[in-house]
């Protein structure tokens, strides 16, 4: 399989770093052509902006859509845009390492989803979600995190995880990626402070590892987050009467999602419409 990394980390010695060297050295063990997108070691820029586009389609106002798809149809994207769509088109499976950075992914890798999701070569009114660019190929956030783990559990005050990542998670669904559940490692302080002593600390680092290595090997398993898609819509864009979310960002409004959801994970058929 054709594997792309999109890693997203500043310091080449992080966990972060670790994590993707792993990622890599376990995935061309078992066979995989791994390429490593490394957005910060390649110098990505990513801020949108007027710089990227200089011959542009309207001289009066910036208009980041109309740019991206002027730039898309004339065949003037910017090089850096075109080498990250190169690697995504090589790729079946795109892993995204990250840490969590004011609980969502780091500005970094929020601004190369800004500039290389291309309005217009990518994406369409018509060409997303069940219907993207990328329908057919799958996507798995790794993600580390320095809250501990239970805060991150029910109650817990960093947040449920699930819910952090909707916004990145539905936003790969939208290119038409299939999205795996997310790969966590919490607790993750790097030279900071920690929350416990360091050869506890050191302990659950090869732990951490050792999980990775598990996943990495069983990825065929993976089931697919659930999303709605454009059949369960109706032409104003909201659910059809009788179909059921699957979280509480697309719900319905009765709870419903709830048990639609746990229908899903449990590996059975989602709720039919009455
Ligand atoms: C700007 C910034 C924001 C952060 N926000 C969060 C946060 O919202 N929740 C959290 O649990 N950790 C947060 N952290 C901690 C990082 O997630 C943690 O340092 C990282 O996962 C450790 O991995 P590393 O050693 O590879 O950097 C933040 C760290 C930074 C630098």
């Amino acid at each position: 399989m054709r594997i792309l990394i999109v890693h997203c980390h500043p310091d080449p010695h992080s966990f972060n770093a670790g994590l993707t060297t792993l990622a890599a050295s376990t995935l061309r063990a078992q066979g995989h052509d791994v390429e490593i997108s490394d957005l910060y070691a390649d110098g990505f820029d990513p801020v949108e902006g007027p710089a990227h586009y200089p011959l542009r389609a309207q001289a009066d106002a910036f208009s980041p859509l109309t740019e991206q798809r002027h730039a898309s149809e004339t065949g003037r994207l910017p090089t850096d845009v075109q080498r990250e769509i190169a690697r995504l088109e090589r790729a079946e499976l795109v892993i995204f390492q990250f840490p969590l950075w004011w609980h969502a992914q780091p500005a970094m890798l929020k601004g190369w989803m800004d500039r290389v999701f291309v309005y217009g070569g990518l994406y369409t009114s018509r060409r997303r979600y069940d219907e993207g660019y990328f329908r057919g190929r799958r996507a798995l956030c790794s993600v580390t995190t320095g809250g501990p783990t239970t805060t991150f559990g029910q109650g817990g005050r960093g947040g449920n995880i699930d819910w952090l990542l909707w916004p990145i998670h539905y936003s790969l669904y939208y290119m038409g990626f299939d999205v795996l559940p997310p790969f966590l490692a919490h607790g993750i302080q790097g030279g900071g402070p920690t929350y416990q002593n360091s050869e506890r600390f050191a302990a659950q680092l090869e732990d951490d590892k050792a999980r990775w290595v598990q996943r990495l090997a069983g990825l065929d398993e993976d089931r697919p987050l659930p999303f709605t898609g454009w059949d369960d819509w109706d032409e104003h864009g909201a659910l059809k009467p009788g179909v059921e979310g699957f979280d509480p960002f697309i719900q319905s409004g009765t709870g419903g999602w709830v048990a639609n959801r746990e229908r899903y994970l449990q590996g059975q058929e989602r709720r039919q419409p009455d």
